[in-house]
């Protein structure tokens, strides 16, 4: 069907970039948002660097047939993530089927766009095999087609560098830019993107106080998903390590009685985290906004289709640091340069012109020193980071809350892989959650300081508060007897808007379910391996408790004889020591015994013996190389399933690595060539699933 241009029809971006005198069309192809921000971020600069304006769009809502119309004197741009297996995002599925089909006729008649000026700049991750190939694939068929790019494409890497990586890319794209559209810098100018009132005048009951969504505030019935997220009761939660370790494991179950809110084993669990304390308090003392902290604002973008408000309006300032904005993020490079003409002292504007351009000491301060933008500021006014942030130890900034708004990205979902299985535990959703903490590197003038995570430290804070575990978050102290730094663990309000989170004994917490395609295989005779250490477990306690479920109703009907022809479940599972982070230790026993002998499970202890013969480490991979002839079969000849859950950097990395060498092995060949064909041949029948993070 070809696309009705200029009828006012609402898909036809060409004659909205006409109607809006916008010489470029930003597509982007994005699944968390983060595309979408560099989307926009494009677009902004665009409009600062040559007064261009730009029409930054959602592929899914357009029509490509008449991209060879596109005027001679604009550009498209493409900014497009590369998911999971080498996918598109689910927005642009679409956009990447019309450019790569040879019988995708443009209004020319032709699969051609003659002449497209185009850009583009890829989002991936390196710990992934086809890194940035939706990217690639769209620049390939753009110039197949016969459009032309202006510049080198951009590829970032989601994984250690992708802020630097867009960077060290757009300065050269620009430079071609301007070139290839023959416009000058200096055109444009520093224009807001949000205009930020107080008001006060402005009915308190619709003012938003951390709701998630307008049917939140109004308290009316909907559907619970990511746009509308249900504050889930806390049923149950308890740690999960041993008294004496040195970190948290939060085991938490939330219930969905009553929401309309259904999952299946192997989904994830989006959870809503505010932001602690301590980081609420010391960017409103960074920004001198403490006295007014609950004074009403609204917040109107100046051009919507560059810059959607990010968060529900009228609000209050220490609404949006807390429950809004992500104040804990690492300062990016590239706001502190927006930042300089705001600083207190000539010594202040000094460190932060040097941070924003200087590249090295960019990272040696804020990247390895882990520091947020409230940090930052403390650091350049010459602030003690490590003091609690007070008013008079923090110096006051005056920077327009418009910037804040702009530069600091929201706060979104944390997911955890869901724990439980709906045959078990139909009304409630279990999670299996470590607890974020780590030591920054030292940076000049700062010594290392603890650096928390935002939702697992939340959810330990959820936890303590529901009076199911009295154990307080902390551990004690550490081996040298010294008083332990967790007594710092940051702490929450974990009441919520309007005490919507916690009601007498009763915390909530808000949730959605996130579907997924990690499953088991429907028909219980094909064998099933599962590969998931620390809390890569989560997952397969879920899987298990699914067998489990289905082994009581063939049993009830058949007797224990009805599981003779199922395939064994195996699970390897890895821990430091057997009596510390042994996660669910004791109900293992109890499923095994209801799976009669068709559930086989192995734990390699890494920090207790044995060990190897070298006095390394026994890591789960080692485990399955011992059952190599076993997991050969499963998966040669019972067209058998595995699942790796957990560590992406190293642990998955192995794990196919020695999956690799078992099936070279087995089919008398090498890992590198036989191996790896075989492993790719399970990956493309969907026998090996992973859900691994970084
Ligand atoms: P370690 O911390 O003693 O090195 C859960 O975190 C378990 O995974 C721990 O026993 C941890 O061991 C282990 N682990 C760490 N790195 C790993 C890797 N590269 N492959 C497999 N397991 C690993």
């Amino acid at each position: 069907s070809k696309a009705a241009v200029g009828n006012g029809n609402p898909r036809d971006f060409i004659a909205k970039m006409k109607e809006g005198k916008k010489r470029i069309v930003i597509f982007y192809g994005s699944q968390t948002g983060t595309a979408e921000e560099y989307a926009i971020r494009l677009a902004k600069e665009a409009k600062s660097k040559f007064g261009l304006a730009s029409l930054v769009c959602d592929p899914e809502e357009y029509d490509f047939e008449n991209l060879d119309q596109l005027p001679e004197d604009c550009a498209v741009f493409f900014v497009v993530a590369t998911y999971g297996e080498g996918e598109p995002t689910d927005n642009a599925v679409q956009l990447c089927q019309n450019l790569s089909d040879e019988s995708f006729e443009f209004s020319n008649g032709e699969h051609k766009v003659p002449g497209v000026k185009y850009v583009v700049f890829g989002l991936g991750n390196k710990t992934y095999e086809h890194y940035n190939l939706i990217s690639r694939n769209i620049d390939r068929d753009m110039e197949k087609m016969g459009a032309i790019r202006i510049g080198e494409r951009g590829e970032g890497d989601d994984d250690k560098s992708m802020e630097e990586d867009y960077l060290e890319w757009k300065d050269g794209m620009w430079e071609a830019f301007a070139k290839a559209m023959n416009v000058e810098e200096g055109q444009g100018g520093d224009s807001p993107d949000f205009v930020v009132t107080e008001v006060y005048d402005h009915p308190q009951e619709k003012v938003y106080l951390g709701e998630l969504s307008a049917r939140a505030l109004t308290r009316t019935k909907g559907i619970h998903d990511a746009k509308n997220p249900y504050p889930a009761p806390i049923i149950a939660a308890k740690e999960l390590f041993a008294p004496g370790a040195d970190r948290n494991c939060v085991h938490v179950e939330v219930s969905t009685e009553g929401s309309g809110i259904t999952y299946q084993h192997g989904d994830h669990l989006g959870v809503w985290p505010s932001n602690a304390d301590k980081e609420v308090d010391r960017l409103l003392y960074a920004l001198g906004l403490h006295d007014k902290k609950d004074t009403v604002i609204n917040i109107e973008s100046l051009d919507p289709a560059l810059a959607k408000v990010p968060f529900p309006v009228p609000t209050t300032y220490a609404t949006v640091l807390r429950h809004y904005i992500d104040v804990s993020a690492l300062a990016g490079r590239q706001i502190l340069g927006a930042l300089t003409k705001f600083a207190p002292t000539p010594e202040a504007e000094a460190i932060l012109r040097e941070l924003n351009s200087n590249k090295e000491r960019y990272q040696s301060v804020v990247a390895n020193g882990c520091m947020k933008l409230g940090e930052v500021l403390q650091y350049a006014a010459g602030n003690d980071l490590h003091a609690e942030p007070s008013p008079s130890n923090t110096t006051a900034w005056k920077i327009p809350f418009d910037i804040i708004v702009s530069s600091i990205p929201r706060l979104q979902p944390r997911f955890y892989s869901i724990s439980s299985s709906p045959k078990l535990f139909p009304n409630s959703i279990h999670a299996t959650v470590v607890v974020l903490k780590y030591q920054s590197e030292r940076a000049p003038r700062v010594d290392s300081r603890w650096i928390y995570g935002v939702g697992s430290n939340f959810l330990l804070n959820l936890k303590y508060a529901s009076h199911h575990d009295k154990t307080p978050p902390l551990v004690g102290e550490t081996a040298d007897g010294e008083p332990s730094l967790v007594t710092h663990y940051p702490s929450y309000s974990i009441e919520g808007p309007r005490g919507a989170y916690k009601q007498g004994d009763i915390v909530k917490v808000p949730i959605h379910v996130r579907r997924s395609t990690f499953r088991l295989p429907t028909n219980p005779k094909s064998p099933v391996i599962m590969i998931g250490p620390g809390t890569g477990v989560a997952p397969f306690r879920g899987f298990v408790q699914e067998r489990v479920a289905m082994a009581r109703r063939t049993i009830e009907k058949h007797g224990p004889e009805g599981l003779a022809d199922w395939g064994p479940i195996r699970l390897y599972f890895g821990c430091r020591k057997s009596d510390q982070d042994f996660l669910y230790r004791d109900e293992w026993p109890e499923y095994a015994k209801e799976l009669h002998g068709k559930f086989i499970m192995r734990c390699a202890f890494s920090r207790e013996p044995p060990y190897k013969p070298d006095g390394g480490k026994i890591y789960v991979q080692d485990l399955i190389w011992e059952d190599a002839e076993q997991i050969a079969d499963a998966i040669l000849n019972g067209k058998g399933y595995v699942y790796v859950c957990g560590d992406a950097k190293s642990m998955s990395k192995s794990v196919e690595e020695t999956l690799c060498r078992i099936l070279g092995e087995a089919k008398g060949g090498s890992a590198e060539v036989e191996g790896a064909a075989e492993l790719k041949l399970l990956k493309e029948r969907n026998r090996l699933l992973l859900d691994v993070w970084s």
